[in-house]
């Protein structure tokens, strides 16, 4: 069981929020009791799929589903194959520096324009605001020291990003990834997918996790194209105070 206060959401939205892991019944009334306690008005909850009673029990206390994730993993080993024709001649992938905000906020804020993540399919959460989560998340992950943000540029402009993070079990999480719509379905994910796959796999890294919505047909294609398997699948809930 995980229960924490979102600052970063307390800043986005103006609205106390929390964000909780549970797989029991017992964790479930815990986190609930928790954040009444706390003057929470939005509580953020994750359950893993498979526990339908409890998703079931926290529905009858007016949560709401707002998103399923699928998890995926790749073990990467010496043999693993890192480089993909690239469709694109003027096509560069760098890392991005901390005068690289401002540009990839934008490049972010259009890859993920109505993004049906579970804070757009909230109607309760201001539109605007929820369009400004992802850029403002790019900004954070660029400043942070242990993160590697991968850039592509074409002809100069950056057109997609990349961002690998170490994660506490080990390995490392692509805590951000997307093309910018004009040029998505050319093979550009693949590109930035395998340079990502190599950054990780030269900064030590044999285990590679990548979350997405289960919506999101063409991230899941991709990531089973490059041998990324599935490993589980979370419920996201909402539930108002
Ligand atoms: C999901 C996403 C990253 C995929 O990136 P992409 O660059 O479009 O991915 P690719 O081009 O590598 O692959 C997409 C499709 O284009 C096809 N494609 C690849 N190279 C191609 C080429 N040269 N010409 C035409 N089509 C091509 C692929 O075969 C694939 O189709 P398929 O899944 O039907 O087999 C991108 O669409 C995106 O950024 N979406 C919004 C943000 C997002 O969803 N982020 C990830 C989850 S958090």
């Amino acid at each position: 069981m995980s229960y924490a206060l979102s600052q970063i959401d307390l800043q986005h939205f103006g609205i106390v929020t929390a964000k909780a892991f549970v797989s029991n019944s017992l964790a479930w009334r815990d986190v609930h009791a928790r954040a009444r306690r706390d003057g929470v008005k939005l509580l953020m909850l994750r359950i893993p799929a498979e526990h339908l009673e409890l998703a079931r029990e926290v529905q009858h206390e007016n949560a709401e589903l707002m998103d399923v994730l699928c998890y995926f993993e790749h073990g990467l080993t010496e043999s693993s194959d890192f480089i993909t024709d690239c469709p694109l001649g003027g096509l560069l992938i760098r890392r991005a520096k901390e005068q690289d905000v401002m540009p990839a906020r934008e490049v972010v804020r259009s890859i993920f324009f109505e993004y049906p993540n579970h804070y757009r399919n909230d109607p309760r959460l201001d539109r605007h605001d929820v369009d400004e989560v992802y850029p403002s998340w790019a900004e954070t992950i660029i400043k942070s020291a242990e993160a590697c943000v991968l850039l592509a540029e074409n002809e100069g402009k950056p057109v997609g990003i990349s961002a690998v993070v170490p994660v506490d079990t080990g390995g490392f999480d692509v805590a951000l990834f997307g093309i910018h719509p004009d040029l998505a379905g050319q093979g550009l994910g693949d590109v930035l997918l395998r340079r990502s796959m190599q950054w990780t796999w030269t900064h030590g890294g044999t285990r590679l996790t990548y979350s997405t919505q289960l919506s999101n047909l063409p991230a899941r294609r991709m990531l089973t194209r490059h041998g990324f398997l599935p490993t589980h699948d979370v419920l996201t809930f909402h539930l108002w105070l």
